[in-house]
């Protein structure tokens, strides 16, 4: 009895949640606060720059984004899906690995005098002015960098690399999934397409560190762990389009 009252008061509360303003539905849950469109996305990098006596690193994901995919950088390069978990220095950058891949003076300008301040540059507000150009040229979202990602790559706005290799062939897989919290009736099932994420991602990204490989299998998959950064929160809180914007996963 008491049990099924909890429930019953639950599918209100959820009903009632998707109908609410962002900033109250970001206070229901822990969500943390967004920054400015231009910055969301950019990562401050600090392992060890300023205990070096420089600057710290920004890396913004927009403006890698436009022109790669994740799997580039998260797969083929190795960068791990959490700032400060990738073990990049000046030199394994120099031998042609994590930044330096790409920043070698022919891809991208290269780790030599010039340059240092672009990256050490210590302002996660950096390149403000070149983001409100770009924004214009692209479709909008609510939330986030305000960008809708999957409507510029489908209108063939924005035409990212899948990988830095000639050989690259990517594995396609078109499941659609409709993940329903049991217990929450009233609330419509997350949508899940595989095929939008393949856009951007490799199976290895998600399978199996972040998701078991059947449906429904994945424990305690929650919005309280998803806001602390596990399941769907391991993107959709920092580069992705943030958790805030309820309707994009659970439509109708
Ligand atoms: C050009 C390379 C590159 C591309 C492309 C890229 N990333 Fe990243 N990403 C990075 C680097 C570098 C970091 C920081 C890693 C570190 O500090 O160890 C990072 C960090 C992250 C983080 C952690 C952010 C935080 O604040 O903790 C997430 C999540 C992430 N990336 C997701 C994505 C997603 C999703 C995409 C595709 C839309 C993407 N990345 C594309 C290089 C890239
Ligand atoms: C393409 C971007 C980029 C450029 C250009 C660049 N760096 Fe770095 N550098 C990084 C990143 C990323 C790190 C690791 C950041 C962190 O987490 O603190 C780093 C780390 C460092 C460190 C910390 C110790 C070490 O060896 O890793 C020093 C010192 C450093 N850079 C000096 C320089 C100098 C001097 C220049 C110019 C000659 C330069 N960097 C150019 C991206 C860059
Ligand atoms: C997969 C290739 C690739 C990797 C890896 C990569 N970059 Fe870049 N980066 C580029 C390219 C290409 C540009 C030029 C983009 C443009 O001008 O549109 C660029 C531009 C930049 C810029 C200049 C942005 C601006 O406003 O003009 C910075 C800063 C930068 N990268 C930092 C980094 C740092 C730091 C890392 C490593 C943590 C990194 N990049 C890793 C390809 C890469
Ligand atoms: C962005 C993350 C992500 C990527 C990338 C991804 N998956 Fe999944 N996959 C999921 C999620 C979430 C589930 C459901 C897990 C659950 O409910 O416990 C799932 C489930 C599955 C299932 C089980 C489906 C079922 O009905 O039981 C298979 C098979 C699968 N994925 C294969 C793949 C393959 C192959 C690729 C690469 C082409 C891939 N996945 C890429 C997130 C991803
Ligand atoms: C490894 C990173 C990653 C994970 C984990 C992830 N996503 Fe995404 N997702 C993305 C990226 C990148 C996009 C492209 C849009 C953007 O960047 O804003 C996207 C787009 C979407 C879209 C819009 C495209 C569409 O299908 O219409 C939905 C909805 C979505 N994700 C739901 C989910 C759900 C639900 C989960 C958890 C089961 C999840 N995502 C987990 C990276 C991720
Ligand atoms: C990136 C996709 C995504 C976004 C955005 C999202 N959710 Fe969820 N939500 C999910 C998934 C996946 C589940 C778990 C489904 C399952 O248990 O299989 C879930 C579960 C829930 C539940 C069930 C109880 C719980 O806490 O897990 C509620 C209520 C809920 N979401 C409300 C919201 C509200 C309100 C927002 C906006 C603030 C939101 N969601 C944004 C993907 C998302």
């Amino acid at each position: 009895m008491v049990i099924k009252k909890i429930f019953r008061a639950a599918s209100v509360t959820a009903a009632l949640l998707l109908g609410l303003t962002a900033a109250a539905r970001a206070g229901f849950y822990n969500l943390p606060p967004l920054p400015p469109p231009e910055q969301y996305g950019n990562v401050l990098m600090d392992r060890t720059s300023t205990g070096y006596g420089m600057k710290a690193v920004v890396f913004s994901h927009w403006v890698h984004r436009i022109k790669y995919t994740c799997r580039v950088c998260h797969l083929e390069l190795d960068f791990g899906f959490q700032a400060g978990s990738s073990e990049i220095s000046e030199k394994a950058s120099r031998d042609g690995r994590f930044c330096g891949a790409c920043h070698n003076g022919k891809t991208a300008f290269g780790h030599t005098k010039e340059n240092c301040d672009k990256c050490h540059s210590g302002d996660v507000s950096y390149g403000a002015d070149r983001f409100k150009k770009l924004l214009p040229s692209l479709p909008r979202a609510g939330f986030g960098n305000r960008i809708n990602w999957d409507e510029a790559l489908a209108a063939g706005l924005i035409k990212p690399k899948d990988s830095l290799r000639d050989d690259y062939q990517q594995m396609s897989f078109e499941k659609n999934l409709e993940l329903a919290a049991e217990g929450w009736s009233s609330i419509p099932p997350a949508l899940f397409s595989h095929k939008a994420h393949s856009q951007w991602l490799d199976c290895a990204n998600c399978h199996p560190d972040i998701f078991n490989v059947k449906k429904k299998t994945t424990k305690h998959f929650s919005m309280a762990r998803m806001e602390r950064k596990e399941f769907c929160g391991v993107c959709h809180l920092t580069v992705a389009f943030p958790l805030d914007d309820c309707k994009r996963c659970h439509q109708r």
